[in-house]
């Protein structure tokens, strides 16, 4: 008999500021309707100047160890497509701001937002070999790009953390799964860039491509029929691409595309994607973490993921809601993450963006912007220095 594995609990952190979409198109003359309609987006979150992803996955994590303790995690593997080093994992700065043992494995994944569903499937992985060890699975980006370019209004920020274990109290994640790769340049970054490139219309397409690919596959191991699932969690780089993805989706399976089938199917996996913005590699199980968080009772229902990364991987895959879980959900402490956001102006968010370290290995110290639990202190030697509070 197979065993029951997968997420255990979920919890999100975001940053310290939020820029509304409003102040955006005032800024640059855009129609609003093109935000809150065209992309679907609301606000984004933004980053303080002492806040980074290993602040945000340590604030995501922590509440996490706080209900569970940290005897049963072996492993930390940490997801981003906005690393901070080249070499050392973002994960081992959050290893030791919660304070896990020594005796931990920590490793870091990069395929732009698909990160941290290769995370998860590694996790449920290293579970089945050892049912008795837990696996903390986080993803943790900050989304930027140029001021003034068409990717600007997709910006966000923000952390998930998962517990991956037996018999899990959310979410049990099912097999096979649907898989696809192709090589595309869509979205990249090269390291000499603080922001990412991207050719906007092209990795729409890619995609959507990518829908097609993993749901052939998916169909081909044996996977559920379409009908069978209670809702849609895609990756949501702005929360229309959902609606986009999922109507190409069902002309694919040649289903109708009914507007209110489409919004039944995705409407409460959006919410918290629409004020944060893009959190790439968080982005889709924020869709869960905002699903969970407000549907009627999903107990036993299928619930199916579409996971892209640009470049491109994407993965489709599904789960089943546990009996319980409602018990064992952080709506309030999700929500409370979202709204303690300080809102700011156009002109402080475009200081904060155009905000860097020196390169210059001196000593610098970051202003205290942020209130929560964890800080970047600044930057001394090239080496980051983190607070707690
Ligand atoms: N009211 C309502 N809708 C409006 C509008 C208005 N006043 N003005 C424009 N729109 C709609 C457009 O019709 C379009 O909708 P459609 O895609 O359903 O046709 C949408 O708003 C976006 O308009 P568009 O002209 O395509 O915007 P853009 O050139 O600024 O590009 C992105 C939009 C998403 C491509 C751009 O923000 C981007 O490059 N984002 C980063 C990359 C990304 O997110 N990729 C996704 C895959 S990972």
């Amino acid at each position: 008999m197979s065993i029951s594995i997968g997420i255990h609990d979920l919890s999100i952190a975001t940053s310290e500021y939020v820029l509304p979409h409003t102040a955006l198109a005032e800024y640059n003359g855009t129609d609003i309707g093109k935000y809150h309609v065209g992309i679907g987006q609301e606000s984004m979150s933004v980053p303080a100047a002492d806040e980074d992803i290993v602040t945000m996955a340590a604030t995501a994590a922590a509440p996490i160890i706080a209900r569970h303790g940290k005897d049963r995690i072996r492993t930390l593997v940490f997801a981003t497509e906005s690393s901070i080093d080249q070499a050392k994992a973002a994960g081992i700065y959050v290893h030791s701001l919660i304070g896990l043992p020594s005796a931990t494995r920590v490793v870091e994944l990069k395929q732009a937002c698909y990160g941290a569903t290769a995370a998860l499937q590694f996790a449920i992985g290293l579970v089945r070999r050892d049912p008795a060890q837990q696996v903390l699975v986080i993803a943790s980006d900050v989304s930027k790009y140029e001021l003034d370019s068409p990717g600007e209004a997709t910006q966000g920020a923000s952390a998930v953390a998962m517990l991956v274990g037996v018999n899990p109290a959310l979410v049990r994640i099912e097999d096979p799964s649907g898989l696809f790769t192709a090589d595309v340049m869509d979205f990249w970054r090269p390291n000499y860039l603080s922001t990412a490139l991207v050719d906007g219309q092209e990795s729409i397409g890619a995609y959507l491509q990518a829908v097609e690919g993993t749901w052939k596959d998916y169909s081909e191991q044996g996977g559920r029929a379409l009908e069978e699932f209670a809702a849609f969690c895609y990756h949501q780089p702005f929360t229309k691409m959902a609606y986009k993805a999922h109507t190409h989706l069902l002309n694919y399976c040649g289903y109708d595309t009914d507007k209110d089938v489409i919004a039944s199917a995705l409407g409460q996996t959006t919410a918290y994607n629409t004020v944060i913005g893009n959190s790439y590699t968080a982005s889709v199980y924020l869709g869960l973490a905002a699903l969970l968080d407000q549907a009627d009772d999903l107990t036993g229902k299928p619930l199916a993921f579409l996971s892209y990364g640009s470049g491109s991987v994407a993965e489709f895959f599904s789960g089943t809601v546990v009996a319980g879980y409602r018990d064992h959900l952080r709506t309030e402490a999700n929500l409370q993450a979202i709204s303690r956001r300080k809102t700011v102006d156009y002109a402080t968010y475009r200081e904060l963006h155009e905000w860097k370290f020196p390169t210059d290995g001196g000593d610098h110290a970051t202003p205290e912007q942020t209130t929560g639990p964890f800080r970047l202190a600044g930057i001394s030697g090239h080496k980051r220095i983190y607070q707690t509070r």
